[in-house]
């Protein structure tokens, strides 16, 4: 019965999306909360790095370069890294694009679950590079990043797009370049897919179009910050670059340059008088540091302010057999440091950062510029016990 009267139409709707058609999800609406969080912050870490004059300079610490080294030495994917080395500066450049694309995707609606999929793919990368080492791993953010990405990539923007109208005009250039770029009877069956005759995979069509569209966008919203750069723009307000965005757990004791940091220089002679018993809160003996010169302790939750109960801290004999301590909380972003047992040094192995314990815990390579918090010790001579000196 249909036949001469041209082809049947598909009755389905046309537009099938179901994030955009429709009431909003409730699952969605109560994502809204983490969808801008998370899209404002990765368009604020794509410019931050973008404006950071530290981030392609190869000479110094806090640079994508000096990252990727430290990384290749910690990272379960560190052969990847190292292959990845010499090309640092297009690497760093890509991740900045990448997540201000991701962002603008998450605030926009366009491409957004290709967007969210994204945002926790490079998540997990942070989590496998940046926050690998972090100790207890939940003071690292990347993974809860990655957690909430796929949460959002599950979930979809339920309709709640700011950008229809920008949608809108994706959709009819779609059609318009489907048509235009057909040619006789091809002509023919793209126009027949656009007006819903056969059913196309319009929506991967339509994702890669908007992916397109996002990426453009992104570029030129890159672009915004070379004019800045190229003006020997200094950091502004984006003053913590690194893609690992863990808060700073307070330590609440003073750096080590303007705290007692004599008292916590001691020799295994230097048992002073203590005024609570020494061994309320010993926490190693001479002998756990005879071969690896260092051994980490957490402080003890009792101990009296300001000392930092509960914090990772580490003790480190020196080259003259004295003992010091320091808070093993980075004072870039609060990863943990460690031991480098070879350089002598206390390494994090975030971004980079290096003390030298031989210098009351003094920056030897930053980002950051605060020495590690010294934490008095004593040491018992006859027992080789050594305590926090409260
Ligand atoms: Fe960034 Fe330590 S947390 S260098």
């Amino acid at each position: 019965m249909t036949r001469g009267r041209g082809p049947r139409r598909d009755r389905r709707p046309r537009d099938r999306r179901p994030d955009v058609a429709g009431p909003t999800p409730p699952a969605t609406r109560a994502l809204l909360p983490v969808r801008i969080f998370f899209g404002a912050t990765f368009v604020y870490a794509g410019f931050d790095k973008l404006l950071d004059p530290r981030f392609f300079d190869a000479s110094n610490p806090a640079s994508i370069q000096a990252q990727l080294l430290i990384f290749s030495r910690v990272s379960p994917i560190g052969g990847l890294i190292r292959f990845g080395q010499p090309l640092a500066v297009p690497i760093g450049l890509a991740i900045a694009v990448l997540e201000i694309g991701i962002g603008l995707g998450a605030l926009s609606g366009l491409a957004f679950r290709a967007a969210a999929w994204a945002g926790a793919l490079l998540s997990l990368l942070f989590f496998l590079t940046a926050s690998w080492a972090t100790r207890p791993f939940y003071y690292g953010a990347d993974l809860p990043y990655a957690a909430g990405w796929i949460a959002l990539a599950l979930a979809g923007h339920g309709g709640l797009v700011p950008s229809d109208r920008l949608i809108a005009w994706a959709s009819r250039t779609e059609r318009a370049s489907a048509i235009g770029a057909a040619r006789g009877p091809a002509r023919a069956t793209a126009r027949a897919a656009t007006e819903g005759v056969i059913d196309p995979p319009i929506r991967d069509r339509r994702t890669v179009l908007q992916a397109a569209v996002l990426g453009v966008f992104a570029l030129i919203a890159a672009s915004f910050a070379v004019p800045f750069r190229s003006g020997g723009s200094t950091r502004t307000a984006l003053d913590e670059p690194g893609p690992s965005l863990a808060p700073a757990p307070s330590s609440g004791l003073p750096p080590s340059s303007a705290g007692p940091s004599d008292s916590a220089v001691g020799g295994p002679t230097a048992s002073s008088s203590p005024l609570v018993p020494a061994a309320r809160f010993v926490v190693a003996h001479v002998a756990d540091l005879t071969k690896t010169g260092a051994r980490a302790f957490t402080v003890p939750f009792a101990v009296p302010a300001p000392l930092p109960a509960g914090d990772p801290a580490v003790i480190v004999r020196l080259a003259d057999g004295s003992f010091v301590a320091f808070d093993a909380v980075c004072t870039h972003a609060g990863c943990t440091v460690q031991w480098d047992r070879q350089d002598r040094v206390l390494l994090c192995p975030c971004h980079g950062a290096a003390f030298d314990p031989a210098q009351r815990g003094a920056v030897i390579q930053g980002p950051t510029n605060q020495p590690l918090a010294a934490i008095p010790l004593q040491v018992d001579a006859a027992s080789g016990a050594i305590s926090l000196r409260i």
